[in-house]
């Protein structure tokens, strides 16, 4: 019965393809480098030799994939269409994999990034604004991406990225819920262990994950998911006894402010009924930050091996520091035209945790 029934379906697709106008023509492009594997398949830096172009080829096995889905990444990220969305070139197939072709984004992901830097509070709240639009986008059209995650953001420019790899996404119901796929439970929230299907509040969840992860820095976001390696039954229980993420006092740095933490831990909380609503609903109150704290923007931040903390940023009059050591001696400094001057109220032994904030507030 099964097998008639996929017979029907083959020569209705025949019957609504006018054979005469059905065309098949040859595509060539020559695999340069490989620049990112994943579980479904490999991505590439090619040379398309019909349009003499350096561009990204995604490569999917098929073997992988339903039939009746071979197309459905490409095709999503298509309708996706949108300023802070990977743009689609074109999608083809030969016998053993589908291919998606995109522009080469030269500076990789924000994954990437993250691993060599802090970033700041500026950047954050803007990277945060523009994957929630790209969000609304989609969902305005009934589609869930499904896997926000830093390394399916892709850095465009110094003020811009793109959201990417819709290998797990889905049409949403009327009520824009999808069965959800396994994918990466780092960024997993709690009720995809107990529920087969899920909406915007997954998603709105991996975007605070990924706040959270750019505001602690990547090493203290790997200390904390490490133990649980990707293990379902790890991450479950990490979720139901609330030890992950940790929302411990010490856990961010000193110059994230508080107005950013709340909106984080909005979006993380563990009863999806408790998140925000909706994207556009995150996406405004991530834009009300700046207006209200000027100040805390642009510290830019590093930690040295020996656990010394250095704030440093450029201001009208020249560059403004604060360095903290392990045992809190600190040193705070500022140069004006060529000359360097110590800052006297912050140079001091044993300086507090609310010091150090205010500085960072007031300067
Ligand atoms: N267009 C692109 N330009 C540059 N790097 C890319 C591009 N697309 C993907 N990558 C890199 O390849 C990695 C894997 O791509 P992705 O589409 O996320 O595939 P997967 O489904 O395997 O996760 C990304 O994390 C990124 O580092
Ligand atoms: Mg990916």
């Amino acid at each position: 019965m099964k097998i008639k029934e996929k017979q029907f379906y083959a020569l209705w697709e025949l019957k609504m393809l006018d054979p005469r106008n059905l065309k098949e023509a040859k595509l060539r492009f020559e695999k340069k480098e490989l620049i990112g594997s994943g579980s479904f398949g490999k991505v590439y830096l090619a040379h398309d030799l019909q349009l003499d172009a350096e561009l990204v080829i995604k490569e999917i096995k098929k073997e992988n994939l339903n039939k009746e889905k071979y197309f459905l990444e490409a095709q999503i990220l298509y309708l996706g269409d949108h300023q802070y969305i990977t743009p689609v070139h074109y999608a083809c197939e030969c016998e053993e994999n589908i291919y998606i072709a995109m522009p080469y984004y030269k500076n990789g992901s924000l994954e990437n990034k993250l691993s060599n830097e802090f970033i700041s509070v500026r950047e954050i709240i803007n990277i945060g604004i523009q994957i929630l639009s790209a969000l609304h986008n989609l969902h305005s059209r009934n589609l869930l991406h499904f896997d926000v995650k830093p390394s399916n953001i892709l850095i465009f420019n110094s003020n811009e990225v793109h959201l990417t790899d819709f290998g797990l996404a889905k049409h949403g119901d009327k009520s824009m819920y999808a069965a959800h796929t396994c994918g990466f439970l780092d960024h997993a929230p709690p009720e995809f262990f107990s529920e087969v299907e899920s909406g915007v509040q997954h998603e709105i969840y991996q975007v605070g994950m990924t706040l959270y992860r750019m505001c602690i820095g990547e090493d203290a976001f790997q200390q904390q998911t490490k133990r649980m390696a990707n293990e379902w039954s790890l991450h479950k229980e990490a979720r139901e006894t609330g030890s992950f993420p940790d929302f411990s006092k010490s856990i961010y740095p000193d110059h994230i402010p508080l107005r950013l933490k709340r909106i984080i831990s909005h979006a993380l909380e563990p009863d999806r009924m408790n998140r925000y609503f909706t994207a556009l609903d995150m996406l405004n109150e991530l834009c009300a930050i700046p207006d209200d704290l000027p100040m805390m923007l642009d510290w830019n931040y590093t930690v040295h091996a020996n656990s010394k903390k250095i704030w440093s940023k450029r201001n009208l009059h020249g560059t403004i520091s604060l360095t903290v050591e392990k045992n809190n001696n600190s040193c705070a400094m500022k140069s004006i035209a060529n000359s360097q001057q110590r800052i006297r109220n912050y140079c001091k032994s044993d300086i507090k945790q609310f010091e150090i904030q205010k500085f960072l507030r007031e300067h």
